[in-house]
């Protein structure tokens, strides 16, 4: 099966030679090829180039993109996509007057979540989350990690963790799962903090490990949840069973969570609106991405992970959307890069460059996706006929696309 794209008016990303991920000033280079080709072959890039070299062999299908673009689907690389319900009451309960901590000490927030989803069976919470994945393939999405953690009990989490395994099963996007057992204290563990981690430990891992469930672990480090020891405790036994550290660090507090996570060579750090000066420093010459949310900041109105400090101190840094019920109801990539222009003073190229490879290497992908590189998954967005790429990040609140290919195929 071989596709052409021809006329193409900007490819963007193309990335002749791998490379793991971008980092500092790099950051503002955006390769592009104007007036280019593509070619796919059984789900696969295999060449593209200036339209005057353009191959005259025959093509299962030709595409004419005159004044569009062609550019990798997004990589996000920080998901809760697979939950049950909604916490639509706690949005307006903030609007309202109360905090994100208010509602979850009065047992909102992630426990009112772990509830509705351990109440769920395993086929109701893949209806509902199936929804969710086809809804970010559709905005451009082609490579998506996902975490259990609304489970807290060794039972739910196993069940998400199946529901991300039929998903991968079922779908063309790339996925990618993480256990996420410590997202919360449960009820039942409220005084024995101790215990809940053991018994992830003990009753969990090994399951996991066993089943093949996830290729990642994660915990939320912060005040009132997990410490730096919980932290390193828990990475040391996902380390056992053959799980990389993916965590939650500095969103409310700066605790020492990313220092902890490149101790132990964590592949990404997430969230960071809290960062210290030895925070920024401690990411680098690391191999951990620093992983922006930008849309949780927006809805929880809390700072946003400053970008622009840590680009210009030389540091990489990726964009995800953290899609949840509870801090980020939303999984558009095209609003994430948006803001992160808007309010976090990314240049487009670094926005596009934090979203595509950056997202790739922050989830264990970046020599599948997240680049125009021979060899690479056919995973693309053909955008409408726009002016530039700036149209991308500029028109907010709406999206470019066209149409999506995943494994070189139109969803
Ligand atoms: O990444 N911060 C921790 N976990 C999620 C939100 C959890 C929730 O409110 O349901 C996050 O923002
Ligand atoms: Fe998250």
């Amino acid at each position: 099966m071989t596709t052409l794209f021809k006329n193409i008016k900007e490819l963007i990303q193309v990335r002749d030679q791998h490379i793991d991920f971008i980092s500092g000033a790099d950051m503002k280079i955006l390769p592009t090829i104007k007036n280019a080709f593509l070619v796919l072959e059984d789900g696969l890039i295999s060449d593209y180039g200036h339209m005057n070299d353009c191959p005259k062999t025959t093509f299962d299908t030709i595409i004419d993109a005159t004044g569009k673009m062609i550019l990798p689907s997004w990589c996000d690389s920080h998901t809760h996509i697979v939950y049950a319900g909604n916490r639509e009451g706690e949005f307006v309960d903030r609007i309202n007057g109360l905090s994100y901590k208010d509602i979850a000490n009065k047992g909102g927030g992630i426990l009112n979540s772990a509830k509705t989803l351990q109440e769920a069976s395993e086929d109701d919470l893949y209806n509902q989350s199936k929804i969710r994945l086809e809804e970010v393939m559709q905005l451009g999405t082609g490579a998506v990690e996902i975490k259990s953690g609304y489970g807290l009990t060794a039972d739910a989490e196993l069940k998400m963790l199946r529901v991300i395994k039929r998903l991968k099963e079922n779908y063309p996007i790339e996925i990618k799962a993480t256990f996420l057992g410590a997202h919360a204290v449960p009820k039942d563990y409220k005084n024995d903090k101790a215990a809940y981690l053991k018994m992830l430990i003990d009753d969990v891992m090994p399951k996991i490990a066993s089943e093949k469930l996830a290729e990642y672990v994660d915990i939320f480090c912060e005040t009132g949840y997990f410490s730096v020891e919980d932290t390193a405790l828990i990475l040391e036994a996902g380390k056992k069973h053959g799980l990389i550290p993916k965590i939650h660090v500095n969103q409310f507090n700066a605790i020492g969570g990313v220092q902890v996570g490149v101790k132990h060579q964590a592949l990404s750090v997430d969230h960071l609106e809290i960062m210290r000066d030895e925070d920024i420093t401690a990411l680098q010459n690391t191999t951990t991405m620093p992983v922006a949310l930008p849309s949780c900041s927006y809805f929880l109105s809390i700072p946003y992970t400053p970008a622009r400090k840590m680009i210009d101190a030389g540091l990489p840094l990726a964009l995800a959307t953290d899609y949840n019920p509870g801090s980020t109801p939303s999984g558009n990539m095209n609003f994430v890069i948006s803001t992160a222009c808007i309010k976090m003073r990314m240049t487009p190229e670094e926005a596009l460059n934090a979203a595509t490879i950056n997202g790739a290497y922050a989830m264990g992908l970046e020599t599948q996706v997240g680049s125009i590189t021979r060899g690479k998954l056919a995973n693309l967005i053909l955008t409408k006929p726009i002016n530039s790429y700036y149209f991308i990040p500029y028109a907010f609140g709406n999206h470019q696309i066209e149409r999506v290919f995943l494994k070189g195929e139109a969803i």
